[in-house]
């Protein structure tokens, strides 16, 4: 079917995890867990970590759109707009978009960082898509990073075993061939924002010795409470998406979910009716690198995608913020 409507296509993924590799087995020694609580618990086995001073998300970022740049042979002067999806910015401000650019040349662009926490990229991609369906740009790039590990607190064994560095970025570029983003819901409930945040350094508990020795500068999360939260309405804005669009589960070609936990992705999928041959995980690999989940699915399995694929992406997180978006893949890779 054409149409023509100007939908936004990726046109390029790229991805960047660390090289080093911090595993389960790692983690038994610095905290009371071990491989089979971890792997039953949430499906993963090592996750990425940034190591080395002074070195913040942007690093991600830029390794990310200088691979697609490459990849897409696009040239950094062509760039409209940058988005940054993340929650560990390199700093407040300038923003982390803004370091991108200026780390790859890409002169001729604005930016700016986009904060949902987990639905992020999704958040972002939506975004982004609204600049390319109304004509005003024609590149542009949404990446997915976070520095994970630079809010963990590696003596507390709950959050410590779950989140990894890591991201992606994606080039968003005209299509009249009704490929592209079909569709996306996007919700929050701020209700929920206290059962998973980071607690300390911005305008309500600026830094103090106080919040430093209270350990606020670390992630904080609920664990229990936003599991129930997770599997439900992920689930739920997934069958949403699928309904509004008459989607049956033969329809979908992948879905591809933010990477949490492997059980809360199980009951996604289930809801859905996709099998696990259609379901793609990553998550052994590295974890929940947050707004960077996606994005790296994108490329760690983009040479399974065929032009005309439809995939569900859906994600849950800190906010809450939740979500899915239906798009239809724009190109094969050779
Ligand atoms: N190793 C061993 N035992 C552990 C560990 C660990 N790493 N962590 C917790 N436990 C223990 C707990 O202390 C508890 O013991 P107790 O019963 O003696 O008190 C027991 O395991 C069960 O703890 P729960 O928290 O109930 O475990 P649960 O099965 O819920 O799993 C988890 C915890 C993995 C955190 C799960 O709740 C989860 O995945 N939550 C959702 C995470 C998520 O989706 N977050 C949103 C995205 S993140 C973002 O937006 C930034």
């Amino acid at each position: 079917m054409s149409s023509n409507k100007i939908r936004a296509s990726i046109t390029g993924v790229h991805g960047y995890v660390p090289n080093y590799i911090l595993s389960n087995s790692e983690l038994e020694k610095l905290v009371d867990t071990s491989d089979e609580w971890i792997v039953t618990r949430t499906g993963i086995k090592e996750r990425r970590i940034l190591k080395g001073d002074m070195k913040g998300t942007s690093i991600i970022g830029t390794k990310c759109v200088e691979g697609l740049l490459e990849k897409t042979g696009t040239s950094a002067n062509d760039i409209d707009l940058i988005i940054c999806a993340t929650v560990t910015p390199d700093m407040f401000f300038p923003s982390t978009a803004n370091l991108i650019a200026n780390n790859v040349g890409a002169n001729n662009s604005y930016g700016f960082d986009l904060s949902a926490a987990c639905s992020g990229f999704l958040y972002a991609l939506a975004t982004g898509s609204q600049f390319i369906e109304s004509g005003a740009h024609k590149k542009v790039i949404v990446i997915g990073a976070d520095k994970m590990s630079s809010i963990i607190d590696y003596t507390e064994r709950k959050n410590c075993v779950l989140f990894g560095d890591g991201g992606g970025a994606v080039l968003l570029e005209p299509s009249k061939d009704n490929t592209g983003i079909q569709d996306y819901i996007l919700k929050s409930d701020g209700s929920g924002g206290d059962m998973l945040c980071l607690k300390a350094g911005g305008s309500l508990r600026p830094a103090s010795i106080k919040t430093i020795e209270n350990k606020e500068h670390y992630i904080y999360q609920e664990g229990s409470s936003v599991f129930k939260f997770a599997v439900t309405n992920m689930a739920n804005v997934s069958e949403e998406i699928m309904l509004k669009n008459n989607l049956t589960s033969n329809d979908i070609s992948y879905l591809v979910p933010h990477q949490a936990n492997k059980r809360i992705i199980d009951a996604t999928a289930n809801r859905m009716g996709v099998g696990p041959e259609k379901v793609l995980l990553n998550i052994e690999k590295y974890g929940n690198t947050t707004a960077g989940t996606i994005p790296l699915c994108f490329w760690d399995f983009e040479k399974k995608f065929k032009k005309g694929d439809n995939l569900v992406l859906a994600a849950f997180g800190g906010g809450f913020t939740w979500g899915s978006l239906y798009l239809k893949w724009s190109y094969n890779t050779k």
